[in-house]
């Protein structure tokens, strides 16, 4: 494709007004500054969707949907970059250059036309089935599948006809047409003659399409029990089975706000599914279910429900989805494994059981962390300490690829329960795979600045080691253990929150030291991991005030969101942070907690974190009454001791007594 510059688009961005691009689709009221609709992403009754006039941004309140007018067009007319660009610039009245090679266009010409003859053949196959004279198999076979016309129609089915050259003779009409069927995968070239031949004879065709509802391939099924029984279209420049899930694109269409998508394996599995009313299920194109399919999936849903057959090849199937799982189970996310009695498949059991049972079997699925144990315990003795030895020692690298969060916390807590090993050693079965590529190593987080670090064994684990605690021996009820936050943790805050009206000057040093202000710290965490709010007792809590100081508000503003919607996730906040505060502190806010210590750490982060928030809230909470007091303290003075009334003194007396800011001294 040929590149749009940059510099045209930030001069579109620069023309349009993202009220009139919105406007324009979604009606908007005015409320105040901004403007407001009900979201067009999610369902909803009450407006939460508003558009900010300002910063050029729009944002969900409710679903978190947010970006510029580009953005927008992209989600809502579920257009590429390249064509949202476009229609806005028509809009603008501009011309979009292109920075264009002869290679560039040339790949962009070649792409286009891939489309477009994967388009015609997807008409042509559909089209045979209902005229092509020899069709009748065909017609038969669908019909003893129990397929119904329209849902045949609705996933564009096709018949592709017997015979060598249905494809060539009618669309191969030049060289370079010739050599478009072959870039497509349609027509083989075989390499010792050059005889040409179409892929995809006298089968069922079901074609593959993107998400914007392309045909980018086909997959085609025999009539009768020859092998193989299924082919595929090969890897082409517009088709990766790795990237791609046949029926996501239906399954859009079908239902505007996917909560969950339903992981099968067979084309005829999501179309039985979708025949009886479950229009969530999609399938890899014969290939294990990888990263970028649930990239894909989690696009969409916040839930994915992996299908597999009960017997062993599906059992292993299943092992291998969850191999590629665990790097996507961020916060808020869930992945379940359901496994249907041998020799069945969802196609055949729907057909059997009918719609309300089979979704009562997708309630029963099993939690990803549940089968991950059970699965790694498989044919180990974990009654014995060479078992747990062994179960630890396969379990705590795969947890170490969940993505940082409570669900991995939890994971680990679950396993050094189930191990009764301290969170020391399992982190040592995990030691070298914790540090990032890109990320120094550093010292336990409870090391005191200039201490040397304490050897880190087993026998001696970090003063903070929870499960050393608690969890070393099960049998017993957990020690409730005392925490001098003082002590543990005061050397994590670099002194006190800033100066009222003061931005905290370099708050964040990525030194392997944690010296953060506590209100940088709390809203990290916060941010990290939203949850830990829920988990501090009322008198934990920090109480939101009015301030002028921009950080603090924004930890404020945190909290209030946080109270009002306790599910929400790092995206959801993230989001949240750029529509209030501007796509620039949403960037930088997510490449703090990116590069920062405190989400980053593992041990700290995943077993203290709630301390750590306990004790940056006290400090807050101290350092904001101080700050009122001083404020009261400045404003007394200020009128001059002389002019205070009566009771103004008392209370200037009671002030400085009660406390004695260090600005007392300048007077
Ligand atoms: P299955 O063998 O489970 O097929 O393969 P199915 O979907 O139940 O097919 P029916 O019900 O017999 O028609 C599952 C998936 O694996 C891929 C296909 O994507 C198929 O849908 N597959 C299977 C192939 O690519 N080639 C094959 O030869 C077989
Ligand atoms: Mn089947």
């Amino acid at each position: 494709m040929s590149r749009i510059p940059q510099s045209f688009i930030d001069d579109l961005l620069n023309r349009l007004d993202i009220v009139e691009v919105v406007d324009h689709r979604v009606k908007l009221k005015k409320t105040g500054k901004n403007y407001a609709a009900c979201c067009p992403f999610h369902d909803e009754k009450t407006p939460s969707f508003s558009v900010s006039p300002d910063k050029q941004f729009y944002y969900c309140f409710g679903c978190g949907a947010s970006g510029n007018a580009i953005g927008f067009l992209m989600e809502y007319e579920r257009q590429g970059f390249v064509d949202a660009v476009e229609n806005l610039a028509k809009t603008a009245g501009m011309q979009v250059p292109r920075e264009e090679t002869t290679e560039s266009r040339e790949q962009h010409f070649k792409q286009k036309n891939l489309y477009t003859i994967l388009e015609k053949a997807s008409d042509f196959y559909q089209a045979q089935l209902k005229d092509n004279p020899k069709r009748d198999p065909a017609v038969h076979y669908l019909q003893d599948r129990g397929l119904s016309g329209a849902i045949a129609k609705q996933f564009g089915m096709g018949y592709a006809p017997q015979g060598w050259d249905n494809l060539l003779i009618k669309y191969g009409l030049t060289e370079e047409d010739i050599g478009l069927l072959v870039d497509s995968g349609l027509v083989i070239r075989r390499d010792d003659n050059n005889k040409l031949y179409d892929r995809f004879r006298h089968r069922i065709m079901f074609p593959i399409r993107d998400t914007r509802g392309r045909a980018i391939g086909f997959g085609g099924r025999v009539l009768d029990d020859s092998k193989p029984k299924y082919l595929n279209s090969p890897e082409t420049d517009v088709f990766h089975k790795g990237r791609e899930l046949y029926g996501l694109y239906e399954a859009r269409q079908n239902t505007r706000n996917l909560e969950q998508l339903l992981v099968v394996e067979g084309y005829m599995d999501v179309i039985a599914l979708a025949q009886y009313g479950i229009n969530n299920a999609v399938a890899t194109l014969g290939t294990a279910c990888g990263e970028d399919h649930l990239k894909l999936a989690f696009r969409y849903v916040h839930e994915v429900v992996f299908c597999f057959d009960g017997d062993n090849a599906g059992r292993s199937a299943a092992k291998r989805a969850l191999l590629n799982s665990l790097t996507s189970m961020e916060d808020g996310r869930q992945i379940k494994f359901l496994f249907l009695a041998e020799g069945q498949d969802p196609d055949t059991l729907v057909r059997q059981i009918g719609t309300e049972r089979f979704l009562e079997q997708i309630k029963t699925a099993i939690p990803l962390e549940d089968f991950l144990f059970d699965a790694t315990a498989e044919g180990i003795d974990i009654h014995t300490m060479d078992g747990r030895a062994r179960f630890s020692k396969v379990a705590a690298p795969l947890l170490n690829k969940i993505p940082l969060g409570v669900y991995r916390e939890l994971m680990f807590t679950n396993l050094a329960k189930r191990t009764g090993l301290s969170s020391a050693t399992i982190m040592e079965l995990t030691a070298e795979k914790v540090q990032l590529a890109n990320v120094a190593p550093t010292d336990t987080p409870t090391t005191l600045p200039n201490e040397p670090s304490p050897p880190s064994t087993s026998e001696q684990p970090p003063a903070n080691d929870t499960y050393a605690n608690n969890e070393l021996h099960p049998g017993l009820p957990p020690a409730e253990p005392e925490v001098d936050y003082e002590a543990e943790y005061g050397s994590l805050f670099q002194g006190e929150t800033p100066a009222v009206g003061h931005p905290p000057s370099g708050p964040f040093r990525k030194k392997t030291n944690i010296t953060l202000n506590p209100v940088t710290a709390a809203t990290l965490l916060l941010l990290d991991n939203p949850p830990l709010l829920q988990q501090l007792t009322e008198e934990q809590q920090l109480t939101t005030q009015p301030t002028d100081d921009v950080e603090l508000r924004r930890l404020f503003n945190l909290i209030e969101y946080l109270h009002t919607r306790p599910n929400s996730n790092f995206n959801t906040l993230l989001g949240f942070w750029g529509g209030a505060y501007g796509i620039d502190a949403q960037q930088e806010l997510a490449q703090m907690l990116a590069t920062h210590e405190l989400t980053r750490n593992t041990s700290l982060a995943t077993f203290e974190s709630t301390k750590v928030l306990c004790h940056a809230f006290d400090k807050i909470r101290h350092q904001y009454s101080t700050q009122d007091l001083n404020r009261e303290l400045a404003e007394l003075k200020t009128k001059g001791l002389k002019n205070l009334t009566a009771d103004e003194k008392d209370r200037f007396r009671a002030l400085i007594q009660s406390y004695r800011p260090k600005t007392s001294t300048d007077s």
